[in-house]
């Protein structure tokens, strides 16, 4: 039997294949290793935003392959098939950061009921939050007839989540406005849902703007989440005199240089998220109003927990998850995929934009 593997060429993201190799046996693990079966993954913008900035954020670290091939990272759940570590046994089933491949092996570390980290050399230098696999078994949040939404939403919604809290803690930076790219990525509809539902609570009037293509305003207006929805051509009919934040999911250095320009110093606070448009990248640097700025959220979620503590944060979004994903399970349609070819399709239609941003991509390996 052989295992398999989706690969990319980092250099050409267009260029994919799927390779063969001879399969991981019970035999061949050493003392302390877990042989991971990936079940099924996720596959949004987010992986495609993993690939085009592998280099610059380590993306490529995770999986490596032989150059110029690269795995991009993508969240699901896969089962423990053989196992040389004492307290982690065969049929155990995980969520957390997988290659697009059939197998993976794994060192675990730091291992308690609830989860165990990946300590292989390779991945040491990377972010926590990626190097984590949580049993279900154990898992609070798990439920086996929603793992589609939990792979789709829940890295996602963390960001959101996040963002929603950095924006909450900022104050708003005074603005009386927060402007979405990307409006109609799962990332800041989720954001937006966030904003909405705890507004009155906050008691901060602010107006929730969502930035889109044209083709996706009538979709993203249908949801309700927002307050406006402006198509990316249309940046001049918004009010400039608003004082306003812009949290970018797009990337796109055009549309960006548009919102700085049409606010300028009314513009309180430019946060850099995503790259949906990843081709689409660059452009002038030297904008009027703030500097942009990224926000990583791995790197807020250690600031925050070191602030609050992880519970207590789990204890918030958790709050804010139910009724979010209640609402997405209402419009959201998951599309599986399986096989060789689906796959690769899947993949090229989300490089180039081509999926329904009310689809739900799950592949199956
Ligand atoms: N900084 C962080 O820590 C962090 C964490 C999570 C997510 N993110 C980022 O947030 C962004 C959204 O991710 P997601 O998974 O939520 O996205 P998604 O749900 O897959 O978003 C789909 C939407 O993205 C836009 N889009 C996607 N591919 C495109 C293409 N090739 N050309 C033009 N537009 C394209 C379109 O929106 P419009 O028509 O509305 O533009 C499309 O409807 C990603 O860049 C992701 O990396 C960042």
């Amino acid at each position: 039997m052989n295992s398999s593997r989706f690969v990319v060429d980092q250099n050409h993201l267009e260029q994919c294949e799927t390779q063969t190799l001879p399969t991981i046996e019970a035999a061949d693990l050493s003392e302390g290793e877990v042989l991971l079966k990936v079940d099924s993954a996720a596959f949004t913008a987010n992986n495609i935003t993993y690939a085009a900035l592998g280099k610059r954020f380590k993306y490529w670290d995770f999986f490596p392959a032989e150059a110029p091939w690269g795995q991009i990272p993508v969240w699901g759940f896969a089962d423990v098939s053989a196992s040389r570590h004492p307290e982690i046994s065969v049929g155990s089933r995980v969520y957390g950061y997988l290659p697009m491949a059939s197998q993976l092996l794994v060192l675990p570390g730091r291992v308690s009921q609830s989860s165990f980290v990946d300590t292989s050399a390779h991945r040491t230098h990377l972010a926590l939050a990626y190097n984590q696999y949580v049993f279900t078994a154990t898992d609070p949040a798990y439920q086996p007839q929603y793992e589609a939404l939990q792979m789709l939403l829940r890295p996602l919604l963390l960001t959101s989540f996040l963002l929603d809290d950095f924006l909450a803690e900022n104050a708003f930076f005074s603005a009386d406005q927060i402007i979405l790219t990307s409006a109609s990525s799962k990332t800041a509809l989720g954001l937006a849902f966030m904003l909405q539902h705890q507004r009155s609570q906050r008691g901060q009037p602010l107006t929730i703007t969502a930035l889109t293509s044209s083709s996706n305003c009538a979709f993203v207006e249908s949801l309700g989440y927002y307050d406006k929805v402006v198509s990316y051509d249309a940046i001049d009919s918004l009010d400039a005199n608003q004082l306003s934040v812009s949290v970018d999911f797009a990337g796109n250095g055009q549309v960006l240089a548009d919102i700085h320009q049409h606010f300028a110093d009314n513009l309180r606070f430019s946060s850099l998220v995503g790259a949906a448009h990843w081709d689409q990248r660059g452009g002038d640097k030297q904008l009027p109003g703030p500097a942009a700025e990224v926000f990583f959220a791995p790197g807020y979620w250690e600031t925050r927990g070191k602030e609050l503590g992880n519970a207590e944060l789990m204890q918030r979004f958790a709050r804010l998850w139910a009724p979010l994903v209640g609402s997405v399970a209402k419009w959201m349609k998951v599309n599986e995929v399986r096989g060789e070819q689906a796959i690769a399709k899947a993949y090229l239609d989300t490089l180039k934009g081509n999926i329904s941003p009310e689809q739900g991509t799950i592949m199956r390996f």
